[in-house]
């Protein structure tokens, strides 16, 4: 097994083998999570799609983010655990010092994650001045879909590549930990990640990324959709129904619980009980 990874080890990870990312939002997932060896789980806000049934990442708030990461902490409690402040909770200074300590000490995370490039600086030096890690989240945004006109990939243009290649330098010279790039093209990826000292993980961002996180859902097969970027590794979707069918069938012919999965009382018991009648 891996030796624990932490926010002061990821920083200086940089050239050494791919990172391993998955997020999860609960106990089971998180166990499943740490025995299958990842090196990090992420407890995204993506909770609010794959768990939640919204059908973005907006409705998410700092409570449903504490309720599901103590949730994963019980779960993996030794592997690295990076929580996202969702929308809103980090729009300056102060409010996102506060938002991530209530996520640091209620849920003993090792670090949290915000999406944005440059406005976000306010909030990364907070954070970072008061020893809570940082994650940055760059490219395909969930958080300002609005802004963005959907899920489109991003950094398509000379001067979004450009943008994006600027905001990722600023984070990085700001300290931040790793940065997640989401939903760009694989070169501009690769651009990024040989330009900034820190890791980068990829999401729809091609392999030449310093490691890769992939949705619970999407990596096992839980989604009713997948975006091109996800592959999933098992079919747990399939799995579930087909066993779900299989219980349903025993039950309706009566051959489940057979007399291996039912409680006894000894005939001297029962006999005692029937003659009190
Ligand atoms: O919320 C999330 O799950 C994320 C990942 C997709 C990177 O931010």
């Amino acid at each position: 097994m891996r030796e624990r990874m932490s926010a002061y080890k990821l920083k200086e990870w940089k050239g050494n083998e791919p990172l391993v990312w998955v997020t999860a939002y609960d106990f089971t997932q998180a166990r499943l999570a740490e025995q299958g060896g990842v090196d990090v789980i992420l407890v995204g806000d993506s909770a609010g799609t794959t768990v939640m049934g919204y059908d973005s990442t907006i409705p998410v708030t700092l409570n449903d983010m504490v309720y599901h990461a103590r949730m994963v902490r019980r779960g993996a409690p030794n592997t690295m655990m990076v929580v996202d402040l969702p929308f809103l909770t980090y729009t300056n200074a102060e409010q996102a010092l506060a938002n991530g300590g209530r996520l640091m000490q209620e849920t003993l995370a090792d670090g949290v994650k915000i999406e944005g490039g440059r406005r976000t600086l306010a909030a990364v030096d907070s954070l970072i001045r008061h020893d809570i890690p940082v994650v940055g989240h760059l490219g395909l945004t969930p958080q300002s879909v609005h802004a963005m006109g959907g899920y489109r990939v991003q950094a398509r243009t000379h001067d979004a590549i450009q943008t994006l290649i600027e905001d990722a330098q600023a984070l990085a010279e700001h300290g931040i930990a790793a940065l997640v790039l989401e939903g760009i093209p694989d070169r501009v990826a690769a651009h990024v990640t040989e330009q900034i000292p820190i890791p980068t993980i990829g999401i729809g961002a091609g392999n030449a990324t310093d490691g890769q996180v992939l949705v619970f859902h999407d990596c096992l097969g839980l989604s009713s959709r997948y975006p091109k970027f996800a592959k999933p590794f098992a079919n747990l979707g399939e799995m579930a129904i087909a066993g779900l069918q299989r219980y349903g069938a025993e039950v309706r012919a009566r051959s489940f619980p057979d007399d291996s999965h039912s409680y006894h009382v000894t005939d001297k018991e029962w006999d005692a009980f029937c003659h009190r009648q």
